[in-house]
């Protein structure tokens, strides 16, 4: 298994170029089955996350063709996928499959809408909280589907195809709106989605199938309204840059100190996060190339933070944020509101000699001075990434252990760093 060693100490400076963002790029590739045409995406990042997804659609009979720079080329871009479901051979997506990766049970949403049936896993992914598919499944109920649980399978049947609805979700949820979004472009009729997640991914999904030729109105706002139509067509779309990535890189500029350009950013995807980072000492500005984050002299201030819904600071940034308020003056709270039991990597954060202590759903962590590098070991995708952060702000060797989680979100992780001057590498076998 892979591990990456890293020296601390060493402030970055240089370019990071922001890849295309997993969590748009795999409903994307999910929404490619509604149509018999090709759906071309472009900047779609390479991960493991996308490579399983690759083969669960393969399993259902979609071809696609990768194209595009590879790592290494000079002006790396992110690969072009060329993605056909002309023929649906099989609606059934395996355990095998499904288990390795949450997000691949979204495919149920286009399964039934064109296909009138779908049977699915149960799904897996990160072992953060509980993560049931309940508001998934009453989406799906709403818009007119039969549905029963047997031996860990979700079968979900609509013979005279799915019909248009109101849907409210009693939580904001992502799952639950990527999926009732999809399943309701072929409903017949109109859908109406209320208290929908207002992610800037769900609103790439929603440019996309628009270009497809639904009939979307709202997204990215509560309010979504989709008109039913028979049929969608092929479009060329562009993944967004990774906010989630973007706001990891630039936490890790605050916790060294440096100078990064962090390229092809979008500011307007990260607002709170950029906030709170400023809030923290570093300094942000928006340049016609995206972000440039430095911190020079000055040192780290507390910050206390809440995890929210889109437009506030989102979960999958907390953890890094720790890793930062490990070397705060003072002490801070970080409250998680989202996921339940998301803090595997305040144990993990310990062996660098920090400090945080858990008080039901707040982190409370004392800042200090000096991390000393340690074995440390990858628990979920994002706390990951905390722990390489920790990493390159402490004295001495740290070892990360685990570094699949990692390989499933961020591209060319210790490529980038490196070129700015950290000392990472991976260590194969
Ligand atoms: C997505 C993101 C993930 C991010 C999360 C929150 C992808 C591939 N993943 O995950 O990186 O951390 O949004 O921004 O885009 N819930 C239920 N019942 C359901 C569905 C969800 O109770 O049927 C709960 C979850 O347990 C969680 C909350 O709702 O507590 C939010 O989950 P959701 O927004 O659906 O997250 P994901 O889409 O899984």
């Amino acid at each position: 298994m892979d591990r990456i060693r890293i020296v601390g100490g060493k402030q970055l400076n240089g370019t990071i170029p922001i890849s295309g963002a997993k969590n748009a790029a795999l409903p994307l590739m999910i929404a490619s089955l509604l149509t018999d045409q090709t759906l071309i995406l472009d900047n779609v990042p390479r991960l493991a996350d996308v490579a399983q997804l690759q083969r669960i659609l393969g399993n259902h009979g979609v071809d696609i063709m990768a194209a595009g720079k590879r790592s290494g080329d000079h002006e790396y871009q992110g690969q072009t996928l060329h993605i056909s479901a002309a023929n649906i051979i099989d609606t059934t997506a395996p355990y095998e499959l499904v288990s390795k990766m949450r997000a691949s049970f979204w495919v149920i949403a286009p399964l039934l809408a064109r296909m009138h049936e779908a049977k699915v896993s149960l799904p897996g992914g990160c072992a953060i909280g509980t993560r049931p598919v309940d508001l998934l499944i009453m989406a799906l109920e709403k818009l007119g589907a039969d549905i029963t649980i047997d031996g860990g399978y979700v079968i979900a049947k609509a013979p005279g195809g799915l019909k248009g609805a109101e849907i409210d979700f009693a939580k904001v949820t992502v799952s639950g709106t990527h999926v009732a979004l999809m399943a309701a472009t072929l409903a017949k009729g109109t859908t109406v989605i209320t208290n929908a997640a207002c992610e800037p991914e769900i609103l790439d999904v929603a440019d996309c199938l628009n270009k497809m030729g639904a009939r979307i109105t709202g997204a990215g706002t509560p309010r979504i309204t989709i008109e039913g139509v028979a049929k969608l067509n092929g479009a060329r779309h562009t993944v967004l840059p990774d906010r989630i990535e973007t706001g990891t890189y630039a936490m890790a500029v605050a916790m060294t100190g440096g100078d990064v350009q962090l390229s092809g950013a979008r500011p307007e995807l990260l607002q709170a996060a950029l906030d709170v980072l400023a809030q923290a000492g570093a300094n942000i500005t928006v340049n016609n190339d995206g972000i440039r984050v430095t911190r020079n002299g000055a040192g780290i201030k507390a910050v206390n933070v809440e995890t929210a819904p889109f437009p506030g600071f989102p979960t999958d940034l907390q953890a890094q944020l720790m890793a930062l308020m490990t070397r705060a003056d003072g002490n801070s709270r970080i409250t998680e509101t989202i996921f339940e039991n998301r803090f595997m990597h305040v144990q993990e954060l310990a062996r660098f000699g920090a400090r945080i202590h858990l008080d039901g759903e707040t982190a409370v962590v004392e800042g200090m001075k000096e991390l000393r590098g340690a074995p440390v070991m990858a628990t979920d995708l994002r706390a990951s990434v905390s722990l390489v952060i920790a990493g390159l702000a402490a004295e001495g060797e740290t070892m990360v252990n685990r570094v699949y989680h990692l390989d499933r979100g961020f591209e060319r992780l210790e490529d980038k760093l490196s070129a700015c001057g950290a000392t990472i590498e991976r260590i194969s076998g």
